[in-house]
């Protein structure tokens, strides 16, 4: 039975949160198809996964899938005079249950993560906060984050998985994450592959993965999604 994560909220773990970013394959229509791929597998399995989409796609994607859709960041801002920002209000009425914040690609101080997380729990939004060491981890467990998802940058994008390449950065993390504050779930990325990769992600003691290009730029993305979502 897998734990229930906040509020309104329902991000059950353990989890496969798949991170369309801003891949041409997971944008607009293809982010939509995916999103649709994706459901219909882990339906298949049984098994908990949230697609984190662009903005501009979340409504799109929302209005035709049940699983959680993410935004893949959101300001601390609030409705009003505030011309170009993501307000969590917007991605909320959109459809998505919560939001990444942090990612490397995405990076913001570590009073704004605060800030968003406040911003975030007021309105029921789950956060996934993305940290790339040990130490981020830590600093990011204080603000009590829902998930954090530990990354190292340069295994982004690469076929060398976080768990296996770096599973002291994990297990690091696991430690001082649930030395800090225990309620906090933690998630890796960075290179998973395979569903092997994530059985040993579990086996460090995270409750899920973050990926991307394993899944968007495959060549048969069916296949690819059968692969990682039935390691969960
Ligand atoms: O957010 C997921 C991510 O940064 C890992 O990307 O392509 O290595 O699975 P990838």
């Amino acid at each position: 039975m897998g734990a229930t994560i906040s509020g309104e909220v329902m991000l059950k773990t353990p989890i496969v949160v798949v991170n369309l970013k801003t891949y041409k394959e997971s944008t607009g229509e293809n982010a939509l198809k995916l999103s649709m791929l994706i459901e219909e597998v882990a339906r298949k399995y049984n098994a908990n996964v949230a697609v984190c989409t662009q903005h501009a796609d979340i409504f799109r994607v929302a209005s035709a899938v049940e699983i959680p859709v993410l935004a893949q960041h959101i300001d601390p801002v609030s409705p009003g005079k505030n011309t170009g920002w993501v307000t969590p209000d917007s991605v909320k009425s959109a459809g998505a249950v919560g939001t990444l914040i942090n990612h490397a690609e995405h990076k913001i101080p570590l009073e704004q993560i605060k800030k968003t997380i406040e911003v975030a729990r007021q309105l029921g939004l789950a956060t996934i906060a993305c940290a790339a060491d040990v130490e981020e981890s830590r600093d990011i467990a204080a603000l009590g984050p829902d998930m954090i998802a530990v990354e190292p940058p340069e295994l982004i994008g690469s076929r060398i998985s976080v768990s296996k390449a770096k599973p002291e950065v994990v297990t690091g993390s696991v430690k001082v994450i649930k030395d800090v504050n225990p309620k906090v779930e933690v998630l890796c990325g960075a290179g998973i592959s395979t569903g092997d990769d994530i059985a040993k992600a579990i086996e460090l003691g995270t409750r899920g993965v973050l990926l991307a290009s394993r899944i968007v730029l495959a060549k048969d993305q069916r296949a690819a999604v059968e692969d990682i979502v039935k390691g969960i």
